[in-house]
């Protein structure tokens, strides 16, 4: 079978530099705590939580522990966890990607400067609560056309808008133009990864070329199921797995198919992709 593999399926620099320093710690004889799963991805949280890390799902579960050593995944956090970290004398190992840092630096120099502030992303988003509780002033997430339709800025302020790190570029293109129209002074910061924007491109040409597209990641992650979508809309018969496993159960026939696409989000390790791509080479 012809496989077509995407360069930048997998591991980005910020999961990468995060998985680095969780695994920098793990042996050390400290208790590690990981503030959320590290990556959206269910392999490697079972692989730390075996080698004695703890996942914890709340900042009210933080503010139990006594003593550890507190993981921020490169997601980020709000400001208030860093101030409860240090306020509780536990070690802080900020794992947060310099990107996400970057956006919480705009929002709190913006908001310092009286801006209010537009968030284009996922409300529910780990990454985009993070951001929020930067702000020194109101923030709205906004998600889709309806909302940028229907929502009113205030008057006589200053408007900054920032993107999730992981939104698709087009829909953040389509949503900035929304607020443009209206006539706002808006200080538009595109804060979308490249590492996002590149996979999305590449993973859309592969599905256009091939007779059926491979997506590996976490059900949970918000950048594969975006992947998922772009490579569904280029290709039909795109499958979503999360390990090779699903792929045994999601394709029945695969007479007519003679080239195959692989790509996989940001937090899929590399020994899944390398797995799902021989299996796929050789067996398919
Ligand atoms: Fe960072 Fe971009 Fe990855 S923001 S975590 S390098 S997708």
């Amino acid at each position: 079978m012809e496989v077509i593999l995407a360069k930048s399926a997998g591991f980005c620099f910020g999961v990468r530099r995060a998985m680095d320093k969780v695994y920098e710690r793990v042996g050390t004889g400290e208790q590690i705590y990981m503030l959320g799963s590290i990556i959206h991805n269910e392999e490697v949280v079972k692989d730390l939580e075996k080698r004695g890390v703890k996942v914890l799902q709340s900042p009210e579960e933080l503010l139990l522990l006594h003593e550890g050593v507190v993981v921020i995944r490169s997601h980020g956090v709000s400001k208030d966890i860093y101030k409860m970290i240090e306020e509780k004398g536990l070690t802080c190992v900020d794992a947060t990607c310099p990107f996400v840092r970057k956006i919480h630096k705009i929002v709190e120099d913006e908001s310092e400067k009286g801006a209010h502030i537009v968030i284009i992303g996922n409300a529910n988003h780990p990454e985009v609560e993070g951001i929020k509780g930067w702000s020194k002033t109101p923030t709205v997430v906004i998600e889709s056309a309806e909302e940028a339709r229907n929502y009113e800025m205030p008057h006589n302020q200053m408007v900054c808008i920032v993107s999730q790190t992981t939104f698709n570029y087009n829909k953040f293109q389509e949503l900035v133009e929304i607020f443009l129209k209206k006539g706002y002074d808006i200080n538009v910061v595109n804060t979308i990864c490249n590492a996002t924007e590149e996979r999305q491109k590449e993973a859309a040409e592969i599905a256009r070329k091939v007779d059926m597209m491979i997506v590996i990641g976490g059900t949970h992650s918000s950048n594969t199921q975006k992947l998922y979508e772009i490579c569904k809309a280029e290709c039909a018969n795109t499958h979503y797995i999360q390990t090779l496993e699903d792929l045994y159960l999601e394709t029945e026939t695969t007479k007519s198919i003679r080239c195959v696409g692989i790509t996989a989000g940001a937090s899929t390790p590399n020994n899944i992709i390398e797995e799902v791509q021989k299996y796929v080479r050789i067996d398919f």
